[in-house]
Protein backbone atom coordinates (compact mmCIF):
# COMPACT_ATOMS: atom_id res chain seq x y z
CA UNK A 1 0.00 0.00 0.00
CA UNK A 2 3.06 2.42 0.49
CA UNK A 3 4.68 1.58 -2.56
CA UNK A 4 1.14 2.03 -4.31
CA UNK A 5 0.69 5.32 -2.49
CA UNK A 6 4.03 6.94 -3.63
CA UNK A 7 2.92 5.97 -6.95
CA UNK A 8 0.22 7.34 -7.29
CA UNK A 9 -0.84 11.11 -5.92
CA UNK A 10 -4.43 10.31 -5.97
CA UNK A 11 -4.82 7.14 -4.11
CA UNK A 12 -5.59 9.25 -0.73
CA UNK A 13 -8.57 10.52 -2.12
CA UNK A 14 -10.02 7.04 -2.22
CA UNK A 15 -12.32 6.08 0.32
CA UNK A 16 -11.60 2.76 1.32
CA UNK A 17 -15.00 1.62 2.54
CA UNK A 18 -16.56 2.71 -0.49
CA UNK A 19 -14.57 0.43 -3.38
CA UNK A 20 -15.92 -1.37 -6.05
CA UNK A 21 -15.94 -5.13 -4.90
CA UNK A 22 -15.87 -6.02 -8.32
CA UNK A 23 -13.85 -4.51 -11.04
CA UNK A 24 -14.18 -5.73 -14.55
CA UNK A 25 -11.99 -4.33 -17.80
CA UNK A 26 -12.08 -4.58 -21.36
CA UNK A 27 -8.52 -3.66 -21.75
CA UNK A 28 -8.93 -2.21 -25.48
CA UNK A 29 -6.18 -0.61 -27.74
CA UNK A 30 -3.17 -2.99 -28.21
CA UNK A 31 -3.36 -2.99 -31.69
CA UNK A 32 -4.36 0.77 -32.49
CA UNK A 33 -1.43 1.96 -29.46
CA UNK A 34 1.22 -0.28 -31.37
CA UNK A 35 0.21 0.47 -35.17
CA UNK A 36 0.14 4.24 -33.76
CA UNK A 37 4.23 3.90 -33.06
CA UNK A 38 4.52 1.73 -36.47
CA UNK A 39 4.66 -1.48 -34.67
CA UNK A 40 3.02 -5.06 -35.00
CA UNK A 41 -0.19 -5.81 -33.19
CA UNK A 42 1.62 -8.16 -31.17
CA UNK A 43 3.69 -5.70 -29.57
CA UNK A 44 0.98 -4.05 -28.45
CA UNK A 45 -0.55 -6.81 -27.33
CA UNK A 46 3.21 -7.82 -25.31
CA UNK A 47 2.70 -4.04 -24.07
CA UNK A 48 -1.01 -5.03 -22.78
CA UNK A 49 0.36 -8.29 -20.69
CA UNK A 50 2.93 -5.65 -18.58
CA UNK A 51 0.41 -3.05 -17.79
CA UNK A 52 -2.82 -6.19 -16.95
CA UNK A 53 0.09 -7.25 -15.02
CA UNK A 54 0.50 -3.81 -12.99
CA UNK A 55 -2.81 -3.57 -12.72
CA UNK A 56 -3.79 -7.01 -10.89
CA UNK A 57 -1.25 -5.86 -8.62
CA UNK A 58 -2.92 -2.67 -8.15
CA UNK A 59 -6.56 -4.00 -7.57
CA UNK A 60 -4.86 -6.47 -4.63
CA UNK A 61 -3.13 -3.58 -3.18
CA UNK A 62 -5.68 -1.22 -3.12
CA UNK A 63 -8.00 -4.32 -1.66
CA UNK A 64 -10.31 -5.19 -4.73
CA UNK A 65 -11.98 -8.45 -3.93
CA UNK A 66 -12.64 -9.31 -7.73
CA UNK A 67 -10.68 -8.48 -10.71
CA UNK A 68 -12.42 -9.41 -14.16
CA UNK A 69 -10.95 -8.98 -17.63
CA UNK A 70 -11.36 -9.92 -20.88
CA UNK A 71 -8.44 -11.82 -22.77
CA UNK A 72 -9.61 -13.16 -25.56
CA UNK A 73 -13.37 -13.40 -26.74
CA UNK A 74 -15.30 -15.86 -28.41
CA UNK A 75 -15.36 -13.37 -31.66
CA UNK A 76 -11.28 -12.97 -31.29
CA UNK A 77 -11.04 -15.94 -33.45
CA UNK A 78 -11.99 -14.22 -36.19
CA UNK A 79 -8.55 -12.29 -36.32
CA UNK A 80 -5.84 -13.86 -38.32
CA UNK A 81 -4.31 -16.58 -37.82
CA UNK A 82 -0.85 -15.23 -37.05
CA UNK A 83 -2.31 -12.55 -34.17
CA UNK A 84 -5.13 -15.29 -32.88
CA UNK A 85 -1.56 -17.93 -32.88
CA UNK A 86 0.74 -14.87 -31.00
CA UNK A 87 -2.23 -14.24 -28.18
CA UNK A 88 -2.54 -17.98 -27.72
CA UNK A 89 1.91 -18.32 -27.03
CA UNK A 90 1.62 -14.96 -24.97
CA UNK A 91 -1.44 -16.17 -22.82
CA UNK A 92 0.67 -19.50 -22.42
CA UNK A 93 3.67 -17.74 -21.70
CA UNK A 94 2.06 -15.18 -19.22
CA UNK A 95 0.35 -18.14 -17.21
CA UNK A 96 3.58 -19.86 -17.37
CA UNK A 97 6.16 -16.71 -16.12
CA UNK A 98 3.45 -15.21 -13.41
CA UNK A 99 2.19 -18.55 -11.46
CA UNK A 100 4.87 -18.78 -9.01
CA UNK A 101 4.35 -14.50 -8.03
CA UNK A 102 0.76 -15.16 -8.25
CA UNK A 103 0.74 -18.32 -5.68
CA UNK A 104 3.12 -15.85 -3.30
CA UNK A 105 0.92 -13.32 -3.69
CA UNK A 106 -2.11 -15.62 -2.41
CA UNK A 107 -3.98 -14.53 -6.06
CA UNK A 108 -6.64 -17.29 -6.33
CA UNK A 109 -6.73 -17.37 -10.83
CA UNK A 110 -10.02 -17.81 -12.13
CA UNK A 111 -11.39 -18.02 -15.86
CA UNK A 112 -14.23 -17.94 -17.20
CA UNK A 113 -14.78 -19.09 -20.96
CA UNK A 114 -14.86 -22.26 -23.01
CA UNK A 115 -11.91 -23.45 -21.98
CA UNK A 116 -12.24 -26.88 -23.80
CA UNK A 117 -11.68 -25.19 -27.24
CA UNK A 118 -8.53 -23.93 -26.48
CA UNK A 119 -4.92 -25.37 -27.47
CA UNK A 120 -4.41 -28.06 -24.79
CA UNK A 121 -1.24 -27.18 -23.33
CA UNK A 122 -2.91 -23.14 -22.78
CA UNK A 123 -6.48 -25.22 -21.62
CA UNK A 124 -3.83 -27.43 -19.02
CA UNK A 125 -1.63 -24.48 -17.81
CA UNK A 126 -5.22 -22.85 -17.53
CA UNK A 127 -6.34 -25.65 -15.32
CA UNK A 128 -3.47 -26.00 -13.22
CA UNK A 129 -3.32 -22.16 -12.19
CA UNK A 130 -6.89 -22.62 -10.76
CA UNK A 131 -6.05 -25.59 -9.45
CA UNK A 132 -2.92 -24.56 -7.17
CA UNK A 133 -4.52 -21.23 -6.31
CA UNK A 134 -7.90 -22.57 -5.17
CA UNK A 135 -7.56 -22.13 -1.60
CA UNK A 136 -6.44 -18.66 -1.85
CA UNK A 137 -8.41 -15.87 -0.06
CA UNK A 138 -6.64 -12.44 -1.78
CA UNK A 139 -7.42 -10.93 -4.86
CA UNK A 140 -9.92 -13.51 -6.81
CA UNK A 141 -8.77 -12.52 -10.79
CA UNK A 142 -10.76 -14.23 -13.09
CA UNK A 143 -9.49 -14.27 -17.05
CA UNK A 144 -12.46 -14.50 -19.78
CA UNK A 145 -10.97 -16.20 -22.36
CA UNK A 146 -12.87 -17.59 -25.19
CA UNK A 147 -15.70 -15.94 -23.61
CA UNK A 148 -18.96 -14.73 -25.10
CA UNK A 149 -21.85 -13.10 -23.25
CA UNK A 150 -24.08 -14.93 -24.94
CA UNK A 151 -22.14 -17.90 -24.88
CA UNK A 152 -21.94 -17.78 -21.49
CA UNK A 153 -26.11 -17.64 -21.19
CA UNK A 154 -26.73 -20.29 -24.17
CA UNK A 155 -23.91 -22.19 -21.56
CA UNK A 156 -26.19 -21.62 -18.98
CA UNK A 157 -29.55 -22.39 -20.52
CA UNK A 158 -28.41 -25.55 -21.41
CA UNK A 159 -27.74 -27.02 -18.08
CA UNK A 160 -30.81 -25.64 -16.71
CA UNK A 161 -32.41 -27.92 -19.21
CA UNK A 162 -30.61 -30.54 -18.82
CA UNK A 163 -32.11 -30.58 -14.99
CA UNK A 164 -34.92 -29.89 -16.03
CA UNK A 165 -35.45 -33.44 -18.43
CA UNK A 166 -33.55 -34.97 -15.30
CA UNK A 167 -36.63 -33.69 -13.55
CA UNK A 168 -34.13 -31.91 -11.19
CA UNK A 169 -35.94 -28.09 -11.30
CA UNK A 170 -39.46 -27.14 -12.29
CA UNK A 171 -39.28 -24.54 -15.09
CA UNK A 172 -42.42 -22.70 -13.47
CA UNK A 173 -39.83 -21.79 -10.84
CA UNK A 174 -37.20 -20.95 -13.19
CA UNK A 175 -36.39 -16.70 -12.17
CA UNK A 176 -33.18 -14.46 -12.57
CA UNK A 177 -31.47 -16.17 -9.59
CA UNK A 178 -31.73 -19.90 -11.56
CA UNK A 179 -29.91 -18.37 -14.70
CA UNK A 180 -27.30 -16.01 -12.25
CA UNK A 181 -27.08 -19.67 -10.55
CA UNK A 182 -25.84 -21.56 -13.70
CA UNK A 183 -23.32 -18.90 -15.19
CA UNK A 184 -20.07 -19.42 -15.10
CA UNK A 185 -18.60 -18.49 -11.56
CA UNK A 186 -22.32 -17.99 -9.36
CA UNK A 187 -20.15 -17.01 -6.18
CA UNK A 188 -18.68 -13.85 -8.08
CA UNK A 189 -20.63 -10.98 -7.32
CA UNK A 190 -21.57 -8.46 -10.29
CA UNK A 191 -19.22 -6.11 -11.47
CA UNK A 192 -19.91 -2.90 -9.92
CA UNK A 193 -17.59 -0.90 -11.90
CA UNK A 194 -16.80 -1.68 -15.82
CA UNK A 195 -13.85 -0.07 -17.16
CA UNK A 196 -12.95 0.07 -20.60
CA UNK A 197 -9.99 1.13 -22.48
CA UNK A 198 -9.00 2.96 -25.87
CA UNK A 199 -12.69 4.81 -25.76
CA UNK A 200 -15.08 2.95 -27.71
CA UNK A 201 -18.53 3.06 -26.15
CA UNK A 202 -19.74 -0.31 -26.59
CA UNK A 203 -19.69 -4.25 -24.06
CA UNK A 204 -18.28 -6.32 -26.90
CA UNK A 205 -20.44 -9.35 -25.88
CA UNK A 206 -18.39 -8.90 -22.06
CA UNK A 207 -20.64 -10.34 -19.19
CA UNK A 208 -23.74 -9.32 -20.64
CA UNK A 209 -25.98 -10.69 -17.68
CA UNK A 210 -23.69 -9.80 -14.92
CA UNK A 211 -23.24 -6.17 -15.85
CA UNK A 212 -26.90 -4.88 -15.94
CA UNK A 213 -26.09 -2.60 -13.39
CA UNK A 214 -22.74 -1.99 -13.57
CA UNK A 215 -21.20 1.78 -13.67
CA UNK A 216 -19.29 2.05 -17.03
CA UNK A 217 -16.24 4.22 -17.03
CA UNK A 218 -14.54 4.32 -20.52
CA UNK A 219 -11.41 6.76 -20.73
CA UNK A 220 -9.29 7.35 -24.23
CA UNK A 221 -6.08 5.93 -22.61
CA UNK A 222 -5.17 2.56 -24.74
CA UNK A 223 -4.46 -0.14 -22.70
CA UNK A 224 -0.99 -0.34 -22.81
CA UNK A 225 -0.55 3.07 -21.36
CA UNK A 226 -3.06 2.65 -18.45
CA UNK A 227 -1.20 2.55 -15.53
CA UNK A 228 -2.00 2.85 -11.41
CA UNK A 229 -3.02 6.32 -11.87
CA UNK A 230 -5.47 5.87 -14.52
CA UNK A 231 -6.79 2.82 -12.85
CA UNK A 232 -7.42 5.08 -9.26
CA UNK A 233 -8.60 7.55 -11.20
CA UNK A 234 -11.13 5.07 -12.90
CA UNK A 235 -12.21 4.42 -8.89
CA UNK A 236 -12.35 7.85 -7.62
CA UNK A 237 -14.83 8.53 -10.50
CA UNK A 238 -17.01 5.34 -9.41
CA UNK A 239 -17.25 6.82 -6.18
CA UNK A 240 -18.32 10.25 -7.42
CA UNK A 241 -21.52 8.02 -8.79
CA UNK A 242 -25.11 7.41 -7.72
CA UNK A 243 -26.34 3.84 -7.75
CA UNK A 244 -29.43 3.72 -8.11
CA UNK A 245 -30.72 -0.07 -9.15
CA UNK A 246 -33.75 1.63 -11.01
CA UNK A 247 -35.05 3.00 -7.60
CA UNK A 248 -35.05 7.01 -7.12
CA UNK A 249 -32.52 7.66 -4.31
CA UNK A 250 -33.68 9.34 -1.48
CA UNK A 251 -32.89 12.94 -1.01
C1 LIG B 1 -7.84 -5.63 -27.36
O1 LIG B 1 -7.00 -4.81 -28.12
C2 LIG B 1 -7.08 -6.64 -26.66
C3 LIG B 1 -7.16 -7.97 -26.85
C4 LIG B 1 -8.06 -8.58 -27.86
C5 LIG B 1 -6.35 -8.90 -26.11
C6 LIG B 1 -6.08 -8.56 -24.69
C7 LIG B 1 -4.80 -9.15 -24.37
C8 LIG B 1 -3.88 -8.64 -23.55
C9 LIG B 1 -4.08 -7.43 -22.75
C10 LIG B 1 -2.58 -9.31 -23.50
C11 LIG B 1 -2.31 -9.98 -22.21
C12 LIG B 1 -3.31 -10.97 -21.87
C13 LIG B 1 -3.06 -12.01 -21.07
C14 LIG B 1 -4.19 -12.83 -20.62
C15 LIG B 1 -1.72 -12.36 -20.62
P1 LIG B 1 -7.19 -4.77 -29.67
O2 LIG B 1 -6.18 -5.64 -30.30
O3 LIG B 1 -8.60 -5.10 -30.03
O4 LIG B 1 -6.87 -3.28 -29.97
P2 LIG B 1 -7.44 -2.40 -31.16
O5 LIG B 1 -8.91 -2.23 -30.89
O6 LIG B 1 -6.67 -1.15 -31.03
O7 LIG B 1 -7.17 -3.15 -32.43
Amino acid sequence: MAELASASHNVVALDPSRLPTHVAIIMDGNGRWARAQGKSRLFGHDQGYRTLKNIVYAARDLGIRFLTVYGFSSENWRRSAEEVGGLMDLMLRAMRNEIEELVQNRVRVRISGRLHELPPDLRTELEVAMERTRHFDGLIFNLAINYGGRAEVVDAVRSIAKRVQKGEINPDTIDEQTIASHLYWPDIPDPDLLIRTAGELRLSNFLLWETAYSEIYVTPVCWPEFTRDHFVEALLDYQRRVRKFGAVPEE
